[in-house]
């Protein structure tokens, strides 16, 4: 039996849609799980922040997808997850992580993740750390893009490039390594096939979805001042900051095998991610 978290968010839904579609045994820990019901998927209410609610949760599972949400308490969680983990007899943890956890200095959600990585990793569980680079739909999610009208991107990303990763082969992967034990132990890096910088991407989803989105290079005290505004608390403030400079200075620019390696195919480029975006919008 696997326990999915984070399964509304895009990783953890690519992920259930692949063991749905394997007929795997799982059960989904969600704080509103209304939604899943209607997909008939069984469900347990879990929260973060509710202690109570780890060790019902884990009650008969072997298998963990460890997701946790970017949250000041994202290692707290981790550690609350794996003492639970431990209690209930979890054989097997896969760790949603990111690309670059071991980078030294590091930065602040790096950071965390390595943290989390190593609490696990001395946990005695088996364990797999995925390591996914920036998630495709971070366009829609987080910069303003929408599918459905002209936009404009406004990023501190200079002309750097990232190697965009598509949240639907991250699942894949994921959904693939919690059926077997044959990548325990593993750390996988998990990137797109190209690296693009922010305009080079809107280039192509704007062809795409029939759509101009012009990116809009601006300084580090703007994009500071803009995320303030809308309520962004200071500590995540600095945090994607970070990345953005991660981006503008060229770190971000490494593509990896893991989608190749776990899949046995190439992952999907961004033009195949927005034509998904486009037609079957569920599973982009
Ligand atoms: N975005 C990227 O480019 C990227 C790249 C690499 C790694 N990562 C890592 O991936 C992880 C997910 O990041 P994301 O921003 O992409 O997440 P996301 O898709 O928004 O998913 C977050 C999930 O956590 C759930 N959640 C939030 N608070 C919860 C709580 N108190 N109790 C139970 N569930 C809760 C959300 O459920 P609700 O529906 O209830 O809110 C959602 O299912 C983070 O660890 C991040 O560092 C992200």
């Amino acid at each position: 039996m696997i326990l999915l978290t984070g399964a509304t968010g895009s990783i953890g839904r690519a992920t259930m849609t692949e063991l749905r579609t394997a007929n795997a045994a799982f059960k989904v820990a969600a704080r509103n799980p209304a939604d899943l019901h209607a997909l008939g998927v069984p469900s347990v209410v879990f929260d973060w922040d509710q202690l109570g609610s780890y060790l019902p949760a884990l009650q008969g599972v072997d298998r963990l997808f460890l997701l946790t949400p970017n949250s000041e308490r994202q290692v707290g969680y981790v550690l609350q997850a794996v003492a639970a983990a431990k209690r209930a007899g979890v054989r097997h943890i896969v760790r949603v992580s990111v690309m670059g956890a071991d980078a030294e200095p590091g930065i602040i959600l790096g950071r965390q993740h390595f943290v989390a990585e190593r609490e696990i990793r001395a946990s005695g569980i088996g364990w797999t750390m995925l390591r996914p680079t920036f998630f495709m739909d971070n366009f829609i999610r987080y910069y303003g893009v929408d599918p459905h009208k002209d936009s404009q991107v406004y990023l501190p990303n200079g002309d750097g490039k990232a190697a965009w990763v598509d949240p639907a082969d991250v699942g894949a992967v994921a959904a693939k390594v919690l059926c077997t034990d044959s990548y325990a132990g593993s750390v996988i890096d998990l990137t797109g096939p190209e690296l693009l910088s922010t305009a080079e991407a809107l280039s192509v989803l704007g062809s795409v979805l029939g759509h101009r989105y012009a990116y809009v290079d601006v300084s580090e005290h703007a994009a500071r001042e803009a995320m303030e505004k809308t309520g962004i608390p200071a500590w995540l403030v600095d945090a994607f900051l970070e990345l953005n400079a991660l981006i503008r200075q060229g770190h971000a620019a490494t593509l990896a095998s893991g989608v190749q390696q776990v899949l046995g195919r190439p992952p999907r480029s961004m033009r195949e991610w927005a034509a998904r975006l486009k037609t079957a919008p569920g599973t982009a």
